[in-house]
């Protein structure tokens, strides 16, 4: 069952958008909880990569999601953290072969059912930023505020190489740029929860704005449903 009485804003768009940003930004700012849902297809990957159990077999993905003993915690600067069997492993998921990999395994219908309640437990008051692909349209299409990000392929994969980088995770941007093509191609394509914007979503391109003049747009979009 939902908690729907616990408001929600939900962020979806493709990867590299800056959703990610924008929705930890937002949730500072409401003093709200954080669910980066990508975060859960990502642990999924990573555990399924350690059982050698290939992105296309179900059935076995279904019981190792149903044996997995991930926690999430968010730190104080609202980072959301992963761990699997206590280790820390929020480092470790963001390699872009992780990636890939969840988005492959994102496909199968059973386990984003599966995966439903575990995102669902994350509306907890006063209130809930949840981002990823189908927050708006399928996880909680009771939002009160629906945002759809969106952005030019090269703008998200220059972001995108940037924010890997960052991380010292040493990867080319003509292979980011590749990756972020394939991805968005299974993502839109996909016969379950493909991505798309919720009818309801506002949607903002932000292949020329800043993260600053994104996050003001979406401040007052909620400040403008609050008043309706
Ligand atoms: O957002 P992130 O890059 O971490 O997501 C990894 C993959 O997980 C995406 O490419 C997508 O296929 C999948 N995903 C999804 N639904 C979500 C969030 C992520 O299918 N709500």
């Amino acid at each position: 069952m939902q908690n729907t009485a616990t408001p929600v804003i939900t962020i979806d768009g493709p990867g590299g958008v800056g959703k990610g940003t924008v929705a930890h930004l937002l949730s500072k700012r409401l003093n709200w909880h954080l669910l980066d849902s990508g975060s859960i297809y990502r642990v999924v990957a990573f555990a399924a990569e350690k059982a050698a159990i290939s992105v296309d077999d179900s059935d076995n993905l279904l019981s190792l999601i149903n044996a997995l003993k991930a926690t999430f915690s968010t730190d104080d600067e609202g980072i959301m953290h992963v761990f699997l069997n206590k280790e820390d492993i929020t480092a470790r998921i963001r390699e872009p072969h992780i990636g890939q990999a969840a988005s492959q395994l994102s496909v199968h219908p059973a386990i984003r059912t599966a995966l439903l309640d575990c995102q669902r437990q994350f509306r907890k008051p006063k209130g809930l930023v949840a981002d990823g692909r189908d927050m708006g349209t399928v996880v909680f299409p009771d939002a009160q505020l629906k945002i759809f990000l969106d952005a030019s392929p090269e703008a998200r994969a220059i972001r995108r190489h940037r924010q890997l980088l960052a991380q010292a995770i040493n990867v080319t941007l003509k292979d980011v740029f590749a990756q972020i093509i394939e991805r968005d191609e299974r993502d839109r394509t996909r016969a379950v929860a493909p991505l798309k914007a919720a009818k309801d979503a506002i949607i903002i391109d932000t292949t020329t704005l800043s993260v600053d003049e994104v996050f003001a747009q979406v401040v007052l979009q909620w400040d403008l449903c609050q008043h309706k």
